[in-house]
């Protein structure tokens, strides 16, 4: 996606250690008439998916997951990282280590949201190594749902996880897929 590749070039910022801040419309300030065009472009590539929900981990992924759903006509289910209900057998659960803020936490969601005649759309702000998708799938397989592909805003695709997901067989759109961002310098593949 053009425009998005455009945002990150005139609004984000590379930190140290290969984080790319983009507070200004996606992770913390939400620029809703572009996010509300990303929703539109993740709805036009999986229109024809037989898609029934989307699903996301939260926070930064709420904004995109909900816009895309609104344009695709579905509900979309928000899987929560801080649940007092881990133990509680009424929820599917996995582990999942995050590799840039170094933690690891019990992501869950109701069991009631994660039907075997559901086609799930993950949709994420970011993907990098890809331990959070793992525990989406993990989550889905739970729950006997069937995933129809993911959707990103910003793949970073020099960490691999975009890449590994392809290989198995799953469908990935990143609307913007970044390279590298050596010394500041942002190069997408094209
Ligand atoms: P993964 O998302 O592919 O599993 O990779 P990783 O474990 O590295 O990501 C962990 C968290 O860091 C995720 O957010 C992800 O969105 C975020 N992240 C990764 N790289 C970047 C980056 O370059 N810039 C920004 N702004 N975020 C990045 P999270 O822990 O789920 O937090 P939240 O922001 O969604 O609450």
């Amino acid at each position: 996606m053009e425009l998005m590749k455009q945002k990150i070039v005139s609004e984000g910022r590379v930190l140290p250690g290969n984080v790319l801040k983009v507070g200004n419309f996606l992770n913390q300030q939400l620029d809703i008439a572009f996010l509300t065009e990303v929703g539109q472009e993740i709805a036009r590539l999986y229109r024809d998916a037989g898609v029934t929900k989307v699903i996301t981990i939260e926070a930064s992924g709420i904004a995109i997951a909900a816009l895309a759903a609104q344009a695709l006509g579905v509900p979309a289910v928000i899987v929560k990282k801080h649940s007092s209900a881990n133990q509680s057998k009424e929820v599917y659960t996995a582990e999942i280590s995050s590799f840039t803020h170094g933690n690891t936490y019990t992501a869950a969601v109701a069991k009631e949201y994660i039907q075997p005649t559901d086609r799930f759309l993950i949709v994420d702000d970011f993907l990098a190594v890809g331990n959070a998708i793992v525990g989406l799938r993990k989550i889905l397989a739970q729950g006997g749902a069937e995933l129809a592909g993911c959707a990103i805003a910003i793949e970073k695709a020099f960490q691999g996880g975009g890449d590994a997901l392809r290989a198995e067989g799953i469908r990935v759109e990143s609307l913007a897929m970044i390279d590298s961002m050596a010394d500041g310098h942002i190069v997408f593949r094209s």
